[in-house]
């Protein structure tokens, strides 16, 4: 995958869009998508949405209207990827190659399915009762998402941090179990907004569909106006100085005007500006920023077999990177051609077919040091210690599986050893090399060998799991 820096973002089609969506995602999401440097992902999470709503038809319009809504307002889908979720198969391919490695406990500790269980009990009811095993999935198919298409960062509201550290730990633990020492999977980070991301609703709590409390994004102008004119402000009077911060009104005029236009409404309430007017002046600049994308959201809409065709190229774009991936990943696991033999490795593990692994061993010398040899064959072989006592020899033999380990060629004035570091600390040297040549070589041979190693504990490991 490419080394920009992979920005991916899913929305849930089970409502209508509105204002709140706009300012807090739609317009800052397409607004980063213009950046040269990110390469951008924004899809339509219909998957997600029958998790919570059972009406098909409701979930076809969502669809409609938000995939409309984003290139109504300027997402360019030649220049990101923009498409649905349920149009790449590998995500719930994924998605189950995941679940196998996904503990149930942190699946207990998603907030979502907890909030929902934890009101059961109190109510008295049984804790499953009503819960789908969707809900209860939903984190891992996020997690399949996220991690599908690498991405470095997900923009998302306070609400789904959770998820994305979730997303994080699977991946780890996938990469644990079956890179063989390599990231299979960038590890996301949530990216989160605080300055745009919250709009005020009519009733000024946080504009969502929860508190029913929502402006619609594409009302028509009249319809835009009265609903404005319905935002709840204070009693004072015309004429009264107003205070604009703590005004849910100032807000969302503030979210949609420069910051010139905001001085001079910052001036007209301290002038006393009547509620009325200002909801004039707020309806006529949304207006001013909405109209011209109203009229290409109901072009989209009358049109829905070219938005049909946009999302198809959409998810045909994604699935170039998808499949190749996923390929990569079934082999991973072990979904193999039974053609590449039994001691074929994982096409992303660096160790080639029948490498050689190396070998640990303690001894104990004649003067009682405790010491470890390890064989890579190579020229030479890595000698560790003195310890004190086999238990230390031990402890930092088992320390080397779990960590970086960092094997370096001395210079010449040390004679053209290899050196084991954990940490900066050397750990384990050869006899001198007769050049920096051979050196060089057996440091090939060691980290190959190294890997192998490894790869063959994960494997003992996965196989005792299995069998426990
Ligand atoms: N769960 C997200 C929400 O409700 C939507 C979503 C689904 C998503 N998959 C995602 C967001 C992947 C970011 C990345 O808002």
């Amino acid at each position: 995958m490419s080394p920009e820096r992979r920005v991916l973002t899913g929305i849930t089609t089970s409502g209508t869009p509105h204002l709140g969506n706009y300012v807090g995602a739609i317009r800052p999401a397409i607004a980063a998508s213009r950046l040269a440097e990110v390469e951008s992902y924004y899809f339509l999470a219909d998957y997600h949405a029958l998790v919570k709503c059972q009406e098909p038809a409701r979930v076809q319009q969502s669809t409609r209207e938000i995939a409309a809504s984003w290139l109504a307002c300027g997402l360019d889908p030649e220049s990101v990827y923009f498409y649905r979720q349920s149009d790449i198969p590998e995500i719930p391919e994924l998605t189950w190659l995941l679940t196998c490695v996904t503990a149930k406990g942190l699946l207990n500790r998603a907030h979502a399915y907890k909030a929902a269980s934890d009101l059961n009990r109190e109510s008295g009811e049984d804790t499953d009762a009503g819960i789908s095993a969707g809900l209860y999935m939903y984190p891992v198919l996020m997690a399949a998402d996220i991690l599908l298409f690498n991405a470095h960062q997900v923009p998302v509201g306070r609400d789904q941090i959770q998820h994305i550290e979730m997303a994080r730990d699977i991946g780890q633990r996938f990469n644990h179990l079956f890179g063989a020492g390599r990231e299979l999977f960038t590890l996301p980070e949530a990216a989160i907004e605080d300055n745009v991301s919250t709009l005020p609703g009519l009733d000024g709590r946080k504009m969502s569909k929860s508190y029913d409390n929502t402006i619609p994004l594409w009302l028509p102008a009249p319809a835009l106006r009265k609903a404005i004119l319905g935002i709840k402000t204070n009693s004072q009077a015309p004429g009264e100085p107003k205070d604009p911060e703590g005004s849910h009104l100032f807000s969302i005029y503030q979210a949609f005007a420069s910051p010139d236009e905001t001085q001079a409404m910052r001036r007209a309430y301290a002038e006393g500006i009547a509620w009325g007017e200002a909801k004039e002046r707020l309806f006529e600049r949304i207006e001013r920023e909405l109209a011209p994308m109203r009229a290409r959201y109901q072009a989209w809409i009358d049109d829905p077999a070219r938005l049909e065709q946009v999302l198809l190229a959409g998810a045909e774009k994604a699935r170039a990177r998808a499949r190749p991936f996923i390929a990569q990943l079934r082999s991973a696991v072990g979904l193999r051609r039974l053609d590449q033999g039994v001691a074929a490795r994982a096409p992303t593990g660096a160790t080639e077919p029948g490498e050689a692994a190396a070998s640990v061993k303690q001894f104990r010398e004649s003067d009682g040091a405790f010491r470890f040899r390890i064989e890579f064959g190579g020229r030479q072989s890595l000698v560790g210690g003195p310890y004190a006592s086999g238990k230390e020899a031990g402890q930092l033999l088992a320390s080397l599986y779990d960590t970086a380990l960092e094997i370096r060629a001395t210079g010449e004035e040390s004679g053209h050893r290899l050196e084991l570091l954990v940490g900066a600390s050397p750990v384990a040297r050869t006899e001198p090399y007769a050049g920096a040549g051979e050196a060089e070589a057996d440091l090939g041979k060691f980290r190959a060998a190294w890997k192998a190693l490894l790869q063959q504990r994960d494997e003992a490991r996965l196989a005792k799991a299995a069998k426990a």
